[in-house]
């Protein structure tokens, strides 16, 4: 399977990914990294693509005439590499009705809380802020809410006296690294399917 994957950021969780399919192989993962994305340049996530030999692209907002135009243009350069799966990981941009309409059901995203608790760009913060005892990650099928979409997976991680926000989300990562490589990769390897809010893995 082709996966195109997202970024925003230093993108670890990219990373994840690039040395689950190089410790591997992809036909044992299931999967290959064809190439990565961003809605800005200049990250990390950016430099660890280019490490891998990856080919990227970089869509930015700023660049485009509305909001639909940056959509169809980030939906065609993403289409160009023809994947199977497309992963948001820690790709901070809502995206619109096409990207949906050409990746829905085969895109999939990464959150930093356990939905539906905490959506959105802060779920980090706002976990920590409510005093919530056990934070986590959800890895779930991108729909056209925010952070809304069926749930695949999820990780439960203990918030601490002495968390603050940064503490707290690289206690999240470490889990969430490890719960996006096992579920890619099963969903390159067994197929599935959606049934309403069900996702079901064969
Ligand atoms: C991840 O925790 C993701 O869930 C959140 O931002 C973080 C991105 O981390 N949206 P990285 O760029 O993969 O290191």
């Amino acid at each position: 399977k082709r996966l195109v994957v997202l970024v925003s950021g230093s993108g670890t969780n990219l990373q994840a990914l690039l040395d689950a399919v190089a410790e591997a192989g992809p036909e044992a993962y299931g999967a290959e990294i064809v190439a990565v994305g961003a809605d800005r340049d200049g990250i990390e996530g950016l430099a660890r693509a280019e490490r891998a030999g990856l080919p990227t692209f970089v869509c930015k907002v700023k660049d485009y005439g509305s909001r639909e135009e940056w959509d169809a243009a980030l939906t065609r350069a993403t289409a160009a590499y023809e994947p199977d799966l497309v992963v948001s990981a820690g790709f901070m941009k809502i995206v619109g009705k096409e990207f949906l309409a050409r990746f829905g059901g085969r895109f999939v995203n990464t959150h930093p809380a356990l939905l539906p608790s905490f959506p959105g760009t802060h779920g980090v913060r706002d976990a920590l802020a409510y005093g919530a005892k056990v934070a986590g990650c959800t890895v779930h099928f991108v729909d056209d809410g925010v952070d809304t979409g069926p749930i695949i997976a999820q990780g439960v991680v203990e918030v601490r006296d002495e968390d603050d926000e940064s503490a707290l989300h690289e206690r999240i990562k470490e889990v969430e690294r490890r719960l996006l490589v096992d579920v890619v990769g099963r969903l390159a390897r067994n197929g599935y399917r959606i049934e309403g809010r069900k996702v079901v893995i064969q």
